[in-house]
């Protein structure tokens, strides 16, 4: 097999890259499709996890950064910015450094999981922390890019979407056609607008025999979608998916709409304890709003909503080792100290 080369190179011909433009990449694309054999025997689904933390900055959102990053470099345009709950930012700060371009992140302040402002930190972005959540840091950015020449590199710009939609291409290139169900965490609703498009484009293109049911997962306390309003407050354990309005709203709800799918939320203890399953049960390590995806999946199949034998693909969007302090919780972390001598090993142990 050929070593891969990034979404872009990849799927050439299904992105909107001009001749002219240059191509900024990490090599990112190319996950995990990880058969789940725990959650197969308790839904009784065939579920596969997509392993988008196996990313270059440990999120799916290198997808469409180097779509949105390849298409500000050489346009004269020095520096981008964005709002993001951190895996946004983390990526921006990385591709910026690519591009050669500045990089600012408007963030929430105190809501951003350690790994990820270390991640805007080493990558020589500019933070700045707003008194206020996610959805002013949006408007805020939205504000900045209308009146300065800075560009915003949100999935409110389209160049995002299209690279994000290289996940259900690749799902697809994996199982030889598309699965019956797509579980994903929903935060700002880009990333299921993404896999929506890649879905049908290849169905349309007769690369898949159907379209998956979409089905999105948000936090109890912060679950626009399901309420069907926004949520001025937005509050849950899953800083990542802390999002009150979503900026893809009607796309996402079109997503589910015309899959025939369905978007629920989960308690954060669902999410968490889904997270500790996934680690113990399957060996991935995800971060808490990627756990959502499985957590929704779980209380369907529960509720006896998840038909027998489906094939079932939940995307785990983040690298856990962005925030060990929440997967942690409270854990002791100090290893037992033991002597240098092998039987000081195998004693602890319980070999000897
Ligand atoms: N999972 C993770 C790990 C995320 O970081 C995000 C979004 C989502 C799921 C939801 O995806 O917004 O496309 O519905 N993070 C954005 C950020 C908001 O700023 O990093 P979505």
């Amino acid at each position: 097999a050929k070593p891969w080369r990034g979404v872009i190179a990849e799927y050439a011909d299904r992105l909107p890259i001009e001749d002219g433009d240059p191509v900024v990449t990490l090599g990112e694309g190319g996950t995990p499709l990880v058969p789940a054999p725990a959650l197969s025997s308790t839904t009784g689904a065939q579920v596969y996890l997509k392993v988008e933390g196996a990313n270059p900055t440990g999120s799916f959102k290198d997808r469409g950064m180097t779509m949105a990053m390849s298409k500000v470099a050489g346009t004269g345009t020095e520096a981008v910015v964005c709002a993001s709950t951190g895996n946004t930012s983390a990526s921006a700060a990385a591709y910026a450094v690519r591009a050669g371009l500045g990089c600012a992140v408007v963030l929430p302040h105190g809501k951003i999981a350690a790994g990820k402002l270390a991640q805007a930190i080493v990558h020589g972005a500019t933070l700045l922390a707003v008194d206020g959540n996610f959805d002013d840091c949006l408007r805020i950015v939205r504000e900045l890019a209308d009146s300065y020449p800075v560009a915003l590199v949100n999935s409110v710009n389209p160049y995002r979407l299209q690279g994000q939609k290289t996940a259900a291409f690749e799902v697809v290139d994996a199982l030889g056609d598309a699965p019956a169900i797509h579980v994903l965490p929903v935060g700002n609703a880009g990333n299921i607008s993404a896999y929506w498009m890649g879905y049908r484009e290849y169905a349309a293109d007769g690369l898949a025999s159907r379209t998956p049911q979409m089905w999105g997962v948000q936090a109890d306390g912060a679950a626009p979608l399901v309420k069907g309003a926004p949520v001025e407050f937005p509050e849950t354990v899953a800083t990542a998916i802390r999002i009150g309005n979503p900026a893809s709203w009607t796309l996402a709800t079109a997503a589910r709409d015309d899959s025939g799918g369905r978007i629920d939320a989960v308690s954060d203890a669902e999410i968490l304890e889904a997270q500790a399953l996934i680690a113990r049960e399957v060996g991935v390590f995800v971060e808490p709003a990627s756990a959502a995806s499985v957590a929704g999946l779980l209380a369907r199949a529960q509720a006896g909503e998840v038909p027998e034998g489906a094939t079932v693909v939940c995307t785990v969007t983040g690298n856990g080792l962005k925030d060990t302090a929440t997967a942690l919780g409270g854990r002791d972390v100090d290893p037992q100290v033991i002597g240098t001598d092998v039987a000081d090993a195998a004693r602890a142990l319980g070999l000897a």
